[in-house]
C-alpha cells in the first residue's frame, strides 16, 4: 500500500472491512512489529490527511478503522514512534479542533479520530460532548473522556490504610501514579472453581490438607496494581472476599472502575504499603502478591509481614522475578542507567524505537505498550531473585513449597527428567532444571507455599 495515495484508495477501504483487524486495535495492544510499522505509516498519512483544509471525505468504513486506530494508540499509551513533524502536525491540528469547538463550529470527525491517535482526547480544553458524533467517534470518547473522568472521581472515595514513607515505596509510587500497570482492557469471564481443582490445574499435584472454601476464604492481594488478578480471582472464587491493596492510587481507581464495570461486589480496595500492613489489624486465609516484592526496598521484609497476616493452614502465592530468565533484560537496564535515560514517554519511547532498529527486542508483551515498556526495562526498583534464595526463605520459615505455576509444556519436559512424583515440589530439582533451561521462568517464579499449624 502506497500511504501517501491511501486515502480514497480500494486498499485502505479493504483494511477498513477487516472486522478482526479492526477488533484488534480496539481490544489489546498490538504485538507484532510489522502491524506496528504498518499502523504508525497510517497514522503519519492520516495525519497528513486530517490537515487538509478542507479535510477528505472519508467512508464510515475508513472513520471506523481511524477510530480503531485512535483506540488501539490509547491501549498501548501511545508507544508507536512520532517524528519531529508529526509533533509540529499534531500541535496544529489540536489547535484547528479547539478553535473549531470553542467558536460552536462543526469539527470533521476525522479530525478528532486522528487526534485521539496521538494524544488523549482528555487532554483537549473544550468539551467534545457539544457536538453529536457518529457511533464510533462517540465510542472513543467514551474510551479517552468518560472512562477517564469516571476513574477521577473514584480518586477521592479510596481509603488509605497505611502511611507510606519508605524511601523506595514512594519512588515505586510515583512510577505507578503516571503509569498504572498493567493497562489491560479485557479478561475473559471465568468459571467459579473449587481451590483445590484450582491447585491442581496450576501446580500439576494435588496438594493436600488445603483449607476449607465452603464459606470463601479472606484474601488479601496485596499490591493489585490495576484489580486484573483481583477481578479474576473474585470470579472463580465468588464467596470469597477480597481486600486488594496497592501503593497508587491511580491504578486502584482504575480497577475500582473497572471492578464496578465487571459487576463484581466482593473486592474491598485500599491503598497501602506493604511494609506497613501489619498495622491493619487483619489476618487473611489466602494472600496473593504476584510482581511486588521485587520492588521493595527489601523484599524479604515485605514477605515477612505478609506471613506475619496469613493465618494457620493458610495459602500464600508469591512471584518474583528470575535472575536467570532476566539476564538480557539486565543488560538492557545496565545499558539505560549507563546511558541515563529517563523513564518519561519520549525517553523511552526514542529508547524502545532504538532497541527495535538494533534487533534487541525483548519478546515479552510488556514490550508492546508504554506502562509495560517502563515496568519491564525503567523500574525504579528491581530485584531478582534464584531458587536456592526462595528455598531458603521457605525453609527459615518453615513453610510448605506447593509448587510452581507453569505451563503443561514445561511439567512434561520437568517429569521427562524428575520422573518421580514428589519431585514436582522440589526445589532442589527445580533449581537444576532451570540451570539447564534458564529461560523457564520468563514471565517470573510464581508458586504458592503454605504455612502449617506448628
Ligand atoms: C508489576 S505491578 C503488578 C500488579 C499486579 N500484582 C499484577 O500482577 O497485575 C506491581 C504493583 O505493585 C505495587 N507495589 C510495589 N511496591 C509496593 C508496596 N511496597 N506496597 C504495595 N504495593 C506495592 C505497585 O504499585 C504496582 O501496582
Amino acid at each position: 500500500v502506497k500511504l501517501q495515495n491511501i486515502l480514497g484508495s480500494d486498499d485502505l477501504n479493504a483494511i477498513a472491512d477487516e472486522a478482526l483487524l479492526v477488533s484488534l486495535l480496539r481490544s489489546r495492544a498490538v504485538r507484532d512489529l510489522e502491524l506496528e510499522l504498518f499502523f504508525t505509516r497510517l497514522r503519519a498519512a492520516l495525519l497528513d490527511a486530517a490537515n487538509m483544509e478542507p479535510p477528505p471525505q472519508i467512508t464510515p468504513l475508513v472513520l471506523q478503522l481511524c477510530c480503531a486506530l485512535a483506540e488501539q494508540c490509547f491501549i498501548n499509551e501511545y508507544i508507536f514512534s512520532v517524528s519531529d513533524a508529526e509533533f509540529d502536525a499534531v500541535e496544529r491540528l489540536s489547535q484547528h479542533v479547539t478553535t473549531a469547538i470553542t467558536a460552536g463550529r462543526e469539527v470533521a470527525p476525522m479530525r478528532v479520530a486522528v487526534l485521539g491517535s496521538y494524544r488523549p482526547l482528555l487532554t483537549l480544553a473544550p468539551d467534545l460532548e457539544s457536538q453529536r458524533w457518529p457511533k464510533p467517534v462517540d465510542d472513543l470518547i467514551t474510551q479517552q473522556v468518560r472512562e477517564p473522568r469516571s476513574e477521577a472521581s473514584e480518586l477521592a472515595d479510596i481509603p488509605a490504610l497505611t502511611p507510606i514513607v519508605d524511601s523506595v515505596s514512594l519512588n515505586v509510587q510515583r512510577q505507578y501514579e503516571t503509569n498504572p500497570f498493567p493497562r489491560w482492557t479485557y479478561i475473559s469471564p471465568v468459571r467459579s472453581t473449587p481451590i483445590e481443582a484450582y491447585l491442581q490445574d496450576k501446580l500439576s499435584i494435588a496438594p493436600d490438607g488445603l483449607p476449607s472454601d465452603a464459606n470463601g476464604f479472606d484474601t488479601l492481594i496485596a499490591g493489585c496494581g490495576t484489580g486484573g488478578h483481583a477481578i479474576l480471582r473474585a470470579q472463580l472464587f465468588p464467596r470469597s472476599r477480597f481486600l486488594a491493596i496497592d501503593l497508587s492510587r491511580a491504578s486502584l481507581a482504575y480497577a475500582r472502575r473497572k471492578t464496578r464495570e465487571a459487576g463484581i461486589d466482593n473486592i474491598a480496595y485500599g491503598q497501602a504499603d506493604v511494609l506497613e500492613l501489619g498495622s491493619i489489624g487483619r489476618s487473611f486465609d489466602v494472600i496473593e502478591s504476584i510482581g511486588v516484592l521485587h520492588h521493595l526496598s527489601d523484599p524479604l521484609a515485605g514477605w515477612r509481614v505478609l506471613l506475619s497476616l496469613l493465618r494457620d493452614n493458610g495459602l500464600m502465592a508469591i512471584g518474583l522475578y528470575s535472575a536467570a530468565a532476566r539476564r538480557s533484560i539486565s543488560t538492557i537496564r545496565d545499558d539505560i542507567a549507563r546511558r541515563g535515560i529517563a523513564p518519561s514517554a519520549a525517553e523511552i519511547r526514542a529508547y524502545r524505537q532504538d532497541l527495535i532498529n538494533r534487533g534487541l527486542i525483548p519478546h515479552v508483551a510488556d514490550f508492546f505498550n508504554m506502562s509495560g515498556c517502563r515496568d519491564l526495562l525503567f523500574h525504579v526498583m528491581e530485584h531478582q531473585f534464584t531458587i536456592p534464595q526462595i528455598k531458603a526463605f521457605i525453609d527459615e520459615h518453615g513453610l510448605t513449597f506447593l509448587g510452581f505455576e507453569q505451563s503443561k509444556e514445561v511439567v512434561t519436559q520437568f517429569r521427562q527428567l524428575h520422573p518421580d512424583p514428589a519431585a514436582i515440589s522440589d526445589l532442589d530439582c527445580w533449581h537444576r532444571f532451570e540451570l539447564s533451561n534458564p529461560r523457564t521462568f520468563l514471565a517470573m517464579y510464581v508458586f504458592w507455599v503454605q504455612k502449617m499449624r506448628r
